[in-house]
């Protein structure tokens, strides 16, 4: 009896000692060389739904890997009166709610006795005197200089003040000799158009050198667009025809299921070219066009995105064969749920002509792509959520097998799917088993999930760490917002003058409007997703 007990009691201390193993060498697994050095992060609009559900459980998740520092600080501030640890208890709510992670009481014990909370206005310069001695508080209590994060998460009507005073109260450069000691993450949309842009750049640059400045745009931090770079550039076998004498067109697909939901009235003032496409679309067109940079130097990489933006013909926007097209959702069947148009979304006027949908075609006055039409989309409301990348290549002369395949010989293509079922599909043609010689498109296929798993970090657990370390790749220069704003502000003022002219619509869970087909019908193309 006792030996039992005595074996079975072994028995448990070795389970434990076996989890606990397991749990320390889960948070030691990732790479320690990217932990993050002593940082306090200053939250602007840490009350706000970013904060909430993504950048806490970002943060939270970056702490159970043991990535971020032991002297790592967070500063939630807005104009909200909460204390401490009333902000400390909704974080801990958010991150339960949100995190990809369970929250390990442990784990967030630690991190969350090193959060704050500071109450005020954006715009009072006394707010951030105080905001300021706070700061020089923790620093003191950690014993050395400490580099601070300002996250700007708010609004962007109050991007201006914010910036304004981080500048005249001396945070934007606490530790002169080192200027990067003070780091700001902008939050997108940066600007409405390429003047707001420049001014808000014009902000920026008179009080923060562009190596502090992170312009956010979360699509960089998906595994799946860094691993664009290194499916271009780590493999020899795209790079000999990825280009005008091999590729036939290049589609870029961003498509929501959901509508505007509750953002109607942010939704409503931006509409999908300036939500979507001047960002997100843009960045992955950018990385798919760009020439091999000279190294993984962040600044080479963003040379040779904007080199491949300004390569970017202006678009024709006149007459029956435009190269835009925009539309709004009406009601429709999503996923098999009745969904409401969007003129009766709340917060929309019912005169609204934002645009929910829109597509584009565009050419590279380059050499690489002379001539090779790229195709852009992305809307709320559509048939299926799906965001990729498809390279088509050329057909081959249709000579060989038989009269009946001729006209039948499918272009090869790689799918790259950004999300979801990440992953990446070659099509090619076989012969399909029989006496006859008939061909049937196969395809080859990878799927991030089964090769690797699914606990992988989420976009903002990456960017917020990258930005800590300085680490600015996959943040957006200043030149590069103002290239992608120079191409589209002609097409917003184009819609501005138009009203509601040219704006078509499309039924939720539809794929857009047919209007969309026509612009790449002339070239013989139609669109492609995988899995249709
Ligand atoms: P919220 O609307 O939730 O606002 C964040 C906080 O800012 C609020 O809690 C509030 O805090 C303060 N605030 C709100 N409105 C105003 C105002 N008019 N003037 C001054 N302060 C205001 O924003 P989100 O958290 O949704 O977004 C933050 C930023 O992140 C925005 O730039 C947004 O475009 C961007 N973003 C958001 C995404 C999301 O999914 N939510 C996705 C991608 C980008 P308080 O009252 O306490 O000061
Ligand atoms: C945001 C847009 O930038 O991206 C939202 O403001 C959109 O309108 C969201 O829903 C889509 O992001 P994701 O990561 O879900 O594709």
């Amino acid at each position: 009896m006792l030996r039992c007990f005595l074996l079975d009691f072994i028995r448990y201390l070795l389970i434990l000692k076996f989890m606990s193993q397991e749990l320390s060498s889960t948070r030691q697994s990732r790479d320690s060389s990217r932990k993050a050095p002593p940082t306090i992060i200053v939250i602007f609009g840490a009350s706000g739904d970013l904060t909430a559900r993504k950048l806490l459980p970002g943060l939270y998740n970056l702490g159970f890997d043991d990535l971020l520092s032991d002297d790592f600080h967070l500063i939630g501030y807005g104009r909200s009166e909460m204390s401490d640890e009333a902000f400390r208890q909704s974080m801990g709510d958010a991150i339960g709610k949100h995190s990809r992670r369970p929250l390990n009481e442990e784990i967030w014990g630690q991190m969350s006795s090193n959060l704050h909370y500071h109450a005020g206005p954006y715009d009072a310069p006394d707010s951030f005197d105080r905001l300021s001695q706070r700061i020089s508080a923790i620093e003191s209590s950690i014993g050395t200089e400490t580099q601070c994060l300002f996250y700007v998460s708010t609004p962007p009507s109050v991007f201006k003040p914010i910036l304004e005073n981080l500048g005249d109260s001396g945070l934007a450069r606490r530790h002169r000799h080192t200027p990067a000691s003070s780091k700001v993450v902008i939050e997108k949309p940066f600007g409405r158009d390429l003047s707001s842009a420049q001014e808000l750049n014009a902000i920026i640059n008179r009080r923060f050198d562009e190596s502090q400045v992170y312009r956010i745009d979360h699509y960089l931090g998906k595994e799946t667009v860094q691993s664009l770079l290194v499916q271009r550039f780590a493999n020899s076998i795209f790079e000999p025809i990825w280009n005008r004498r091999y590729v036939s067109c290049v589609q870029v697909t961003v498509a929501e299921t959901i509508g505007v939901g509750s953002r109607g009235g942010y939704y409503d003032r931006s509409g999908a070219l300036r939500d979507m496409v001047q960002n997100h679309v843009m960045q992955l067109l950018a990385l798919t066009a760009m020439e091999p940079p000279s190294s993984l130097d962040p600044e080479a990489i963003r040379d040779e995105k904007v080199k491949a933006l300004r390569a970017i013909r202006p678009l024709d926007l006149d007459g029956d064969d435009s190269d835009v097209v925009r539309a709004l959702y009406k009601e429709g069947l999503v996923g098999g749920e009745k969904a409401i148009g969007y003129l009766q979304e709340e917060g929309i006027p019912e005169d609204s002509s934002t645009e929910t949908y829109t597509a584009i075609r565009l050419y590279l006055d380059n050499w690489r792509w002379k001539g090779v039409p790229f195709y852009l989309r992305s809307g709320k409301c559509m048939s299926r959520k799906a965001s990729e990348i498809t390279v088509q290549f050329s057909r081959p002369p249709a000579i060989l097998f038989g009269e009946g395949n001729r006209f039948d010989i499918s272009p090869n293509s790689l799918v790259i799917r950004i999300q979801p079922n990440e992953g990446v599909t070659l099509t090619l043609n076989s012969k399909k088993p029989g006496l006859a010689t008939k061909l049937q498109p196969v395809e080859l296929s990878f799927g991030y999930d089964t090769t690797f798993g699914s606990d992988t970090p989420e976009a903002y657990e990456r960017l917020i760490l990258d930005a800590m370390n300085g680490d600015g790749t996959l943040f957006i220069r200043g030149d590069e917002t103002e290239t992608s704003w120079s191409l589209l502000t002609p097409v917003l003022e184009h819609w501005a003058g138009s009203g509601t002219k040219g704006l078509g619509t499309y039924a939720a869970g539809t794929w857009g409007p047919l209007d969309a087909d026509k612009l790449l019908i002339r070239n013989g193309h139609e669109w492609q997703v995988s899995g249709t």
